[in-house]
């Protein structure tokens, strides 16, 4: 071979070398980007059940308010049935004593139905029947007079005693507060 043809077949394949690999270089790619991680997706939440709607709240029935007048119609016949109840017990008429106590606690289950307002103090103006104290006593009354009808039917007359001071003690305790 004629050495000029050597030396351009050599130049050639040089210069097609470096284009090659200038090419190759610029070929080379970036490092390939971390490939995004397929979203995870957010555990779907349990589908939630329709969300009840409010029943209203069952409440006890509560029992018509009592107007003052009728209220203190009823207090009236709550002394009444105590004073029958007095006299038969101090007399040992036991069944009658035992039907008086009984007139008693159903007539004290009314005074819940009292619609009078405390009048005076940090409750003022509130149902008095919403008050704890007078639940409270009114409550009282009705187990004392309820525990000694019992007792009267069974001659326990002690124990029948010690209710009636029960009974009585509601009274008083109750109207300090909310008789005015
Ligand atoms: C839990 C409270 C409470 C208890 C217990 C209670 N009372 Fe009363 N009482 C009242 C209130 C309040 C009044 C006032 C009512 C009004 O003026 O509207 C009243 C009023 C009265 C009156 C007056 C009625 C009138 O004509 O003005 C009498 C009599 C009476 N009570 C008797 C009794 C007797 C007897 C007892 C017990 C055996 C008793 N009370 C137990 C709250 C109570």
């Amino acid at each position: 071979m004629h050495y000029r043809i050597v030396a351009a077949t050599c130049l050639v394949a040089a210069l097609a070398f470096g284009a090659v690999s200038t090419v190759m270089g610029q070929n080379k790619q970036p490092a390939p980007k971390p490939k995004e991680e397929p979203r995870k997706e957010e555990p779907k939440p349990e589908p939630k059940p329709e969300p009840k709607k409010e029943e209203p709240k069952k409440e006890e029935p509560k029992p018509e308010p009592m107007s003052s007048e009728d209220y203190e119609g009823m207090m009236k016949k709550i002394k009444t049935a105590q004073g029958k109840l007095k006299a038969n017990l101090k007399n040992k008429k036991g069944a009658e004593a035992a039907a008086a106590a009984e007139e008693l606690a159903k007539l004290a289950a009314d005074i819940l139905r009292y619609d009078g307002d405390v009048k005076e103090g940090d409750n003022k103006g509130k149902k008095v029947r919403d008050q704890k104290d007078f639940k409270e006593w009114a409550e009282g009354l009705k187990k004392a007079a309820e525990n000694l009808a019992k007792h009267a039917k069974a001659s326990k007359w002690d124990d029948a005693e010690t209710e009636k001071d029960n009974v009585a003690r509601t009274c008083s305790n109750c109207h300090d507060v909310y008789d005015k």
